[in-house]
């Protein structure tokens, strides 16, 4: 058993519907046919939803992910359109609430990894390839890949988890042309945001993308959506402490998983129940990680 430990109901705001509750993102519809986004203090650990928020994690995403649609706008177009919070919207919307293009999704999670860990891994050691690509054998837990790699995953419903799939499946499930075109841009939007990240002594490890596509008089285009860049949906390490050859210290939710798994939760995971609530020197550890790679990241102060 999987999912929301308490799913929360929708804000009832006037001139908006409600169009989905997401593991961390509300989504609403305005009356100009545009997606209102707003991200919420969630966290999910273990494929649960916890019942336990850390406070300001919405707005600290939200904010990393504008600021990264910047230092990317000359590579890929994106999804915003504008941070004026809608008209009614209670006011702790502020700084978490994102206007959007409406976008036909690509039901497609577009991970680029440049490093070996986590489902890569598991891979790798049992058949020497990611995602079906061949790797070089001497590779180990948090080795740099030789270039980056395109290892898409099927996008599962809450509560359910990616599925790691071959190119070649997402290409019958999308066509080739756009296959071909979620490749490119996952690799360069990575490439790029990897080097930024170094300069500031983070290594970027792997990212997950989403992509959407925009239809006008001249046809589709490609349009970078969701969150980006986050440690929601990426592994950050910090690059003065990696070593290969075992589990990187990162910036996202190690001390939630720590602490899950530790015997002073109490939860057992193979037993299938919902996890406990967080006691407040975890949320508070992981709300100081996600405002710390905000801080390394954009070299911007929080406060
Ligand atoms: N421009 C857009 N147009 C339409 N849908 C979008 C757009 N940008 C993001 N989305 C969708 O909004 C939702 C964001 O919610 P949330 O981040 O909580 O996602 P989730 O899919 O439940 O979980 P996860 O991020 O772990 O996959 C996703 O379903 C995403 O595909
Ligand atoms: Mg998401």
């Amino acid at each position: 058993m999987s999912g929301f430990v308490e799913k929360p109901e929708p804000l009832q705001v006037p001139g908006l519907v409600h169009l989905h509750t997401g593991k961390v993102r509300d989504l609403y519809q305005n009356e100009a046919g545009d997606l209102v986004m707003v991200a919420s203090d969630r966290i999910s650990a273990f494929d649960w939803v916890l019942r336990t928020e850390i406070p300001d994690k919405g707005r600290v995403l939200t904010q990393l992910s504008l600021w990264w649609f910047d230092q990317l706008a000359d590579l890929a177009p994106n999804h915003v359109l504008s941070t004026e919070l809608p008209p009614g919207a209670p006011a702790d919307w502020a700084g978490r609430t994102l206007i959007c293009k409406s976008l036909r999704m690509m039901p497609v999670e577009c991970v680029a990894r440049g490093y070996l860990t986590g489902s890569g891994l598991t891979e790798y050691n049992a058949s020497r390839t990611v995602c079906g690509l061949a790797l070089p054998e001497g590779l180990t837990d948090g080795s740099e890949l030789p270039a980056p790699i395109f290892t898409p995953a099927t996008k599962a419903a809450v509560g359910e988890h990616d599925e790691n799939v071959s190119y070649e499946e997402v290409a019958r499930q999308v066509g080739a042309e756009s296959a071909a075109q979620l490749r490119q841009a996952t690799l360069a939007v990575y490439s790029r945001a990897r080097d930024i990240a170094r300069a500031r002594g983070i290594i970027l490890a792997d990212t997950k993308f989403e992509f959407g596509y925009e239809s006008s008089e001249d046809g589709e285009t490609l349009i970078l959506a969701d969150e980006v860049l986050t440690p929601d949906s990426s592994r950050f390490w910090p690059a003065d402490r990696w070593e290969p050859g075992h589990a990187q210290p990162s910036f996202d939710k190690q001390f939630v998983r720590d602490w899950l798994t530790s015997p002073e939760s109490g939860w057992v995971r193979a037993d299938e129940q919902p996890p406990p609530p967080l006691p407040q020197h975890v949320t508070d550890a992981t709300r100081a990680k996600y405002i710390e790679a905000y801080e390394r990241l954009t070299s911007l102060s929080w406060a």
